[in-house]
C-alpha cells in the first residue's frame, strides 16, 4: 500500500489534496457524487467579522486557460459560521481549515478570538492576506513583509491550531514574505493566491468584471505557482501548500517536486468538483509505477 499521508505542523492529513478557499463553499453544497471524505482537507471560503454581500456582478469571466473573479469576499460572517457551519464539521469526514480575511489587524484578531472561544473540530486557519478585490486590507498585508510578520505574530498568540499564511504572487519577492511569516510563528504558508488580471469586451468596450480588475486563476498561472513554491522552498523550512492551475495528478506531482507538502485545487472544481478523488487514485498509481513508498518523500526533490 502506498502511503499518501502528509504532515503539516501537528496535523496529519490522509493525502496531500485539499480544496482551495472560495471554490468549495463551506464544504456542504457539493453534489452527491463528490465524496468529501476522500479529500485530505477542505479550506472554507474567507470569513470576515461581519457578513459581506460582495461585489456587484459581473464577478466572474472565463479567460484563456483560466478565469478572473472578483467576488469581494462575499461571506456569511463569523457568527453565522460558528453557529451553522462549525457543528456539522464534526461529522463531515475530512479536515477543515478555516480561511479568515479582514481589513485591519483587529478584524483578523476578532474573528479568530470568536472561533477560539467555542469548541470546534477546525484543524487550522488559513489567513488571506492576499485578496486582490477589496479596497481595504487583503492584499495590503500580503505585499508587505513587516505587516505580514506583525499579523502572523498577533494571530500566533491566539491559537495553537495550524496557522497558515496564504501568500500573494503580486509581489516582488514572495520568498521574503514567506520568511517573515515563518519567523513570526506560522506553521505553513500557502501559495499562490490569484494574480491581478483584467479582461475587456471588444464589442461594448466595457470591462468584463464590475470592479475592473480581478484575480486570475486556472492553468494559465501554473508555471507562476510552481516557480513561487520553489523560491519559497529555498527560503523556509516550514511546509508549503502549493496551488495555482492544478487540473490533474501530474500537476500535483510537479507542485510537490517544487517543494509543496500538500496542494489545493481551485478553478478545476468548477469544471469537475470530484477531480480531487480522481487525482488521489492517480497519485496512488503513480507511486506504484515509480516505486515510491511514501508520497511525502518527493517533496522538493526537483533536480535542478
Ligand atoms: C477573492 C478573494 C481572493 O483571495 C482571491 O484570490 C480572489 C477573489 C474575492 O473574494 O473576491
Amino acid at each position: 500500500m502506498t502511503d499518501l499521508h502528509v504532515q503539516i505542523g501537528s496535523i496529519e492529513f490522509s493525502n496531500p489534496i485539499m480544496t482551495a478557499s472560495g471554490t468549495f463553499g463551506y464544504g456542504f453544497d457539493v453534489p452527491e457524487f463528490v465524496n468529501v471524505s476522500q479529500l485530505g482537507g477542505i479550506v472554507t471560503k474567507s470569513i470576515t467579522l461581519n457578513p459581506r454581500e460582495g461585489n456587484p456582478p459581473p464577478r466572474i469571466v472565463e479567460t484563456p486557460s483560466g478565469m478572473i473573479n472578483s467576488i469581494g469576499l462575499a461571506n456569511v460572517g463569523v457568527d453565522h459560521y460558528i453557529e451553522k457551519m462549525v457543528p456539522p464539521y464534526q461529522t463531515i469526514g475530512t479536515k477543515i481549515i478555516m480561511n479568515v480575511a479582514g481589513s485591519t489587524l483587529d478584524e483578523y484578531v476578532n474573528v479568530i478570538r470568536k472561533v477560539e472561544s467555542v469548541s470546534s473540530d477546525i484543524v487550522g486557519y488559513e489567513i488571506n492576506v492576499s485578496c486582490p478585490n477589496v479596497k481595504e486590507g487583503g492584499m495590503e498585508f500580503g505585499v508587505d513583509c513587516a505587516l505580514t510578520g506583525e499579523l502572523t505574530k498577533s494571530l500566533r498568540s491566539l491559537t495553537e491550531r495550524l496557522l497558515i499564511i496564504k501568500l500573494s504572487p503580486n509581489v516582488t519577492d514572495i520568498a521574503a514574505i514567506a520568511k517573515s511569516a515563518e519567523n513570526n510563528g506560522a506553521d505553513a504558508v500557502s501559495a499562490i493566491n490569484t494574480l491581478v488580471g483584467m479582461s475587456i469586451n471588444p464589442m461594448t468596450w466595457k470591462s468584463n468584471i464590475h470592479t475592473v480588475f480581478g484575480g486570475l486563476s486556472g492553468p494559465a498561472i501554473k508555471p507562476i505557482g510552481i516557480a513561487a513554491v520553489q523560491k519559497i522552498f529555498r527560503a523556509v523550512t516550514i511546509p508549503i501548500i502549493g496551488m495555482g492551475g492544478i487540473t490533474n495528478s501530474m500537476d500535483v506531482v510537479e507542485y510537490m517536486l517544487a517543494g509543496s507538502t500538500a496542494v489545493q485545487l481551485g478553478t478545476v472544481n468548477y469544471q469537475d468538483p470530484s477531480s480531487g478523488g480522481k487525482m488521489i487514485a492517480e497519485l496512488e498509481q503513480y507511486c506504484r509505477d515509480y516505486s515510491i513508498d511514501t508520497i511525502s518523500s518527493i517533496v522538493g526533490k526537483v533536480k535542478v
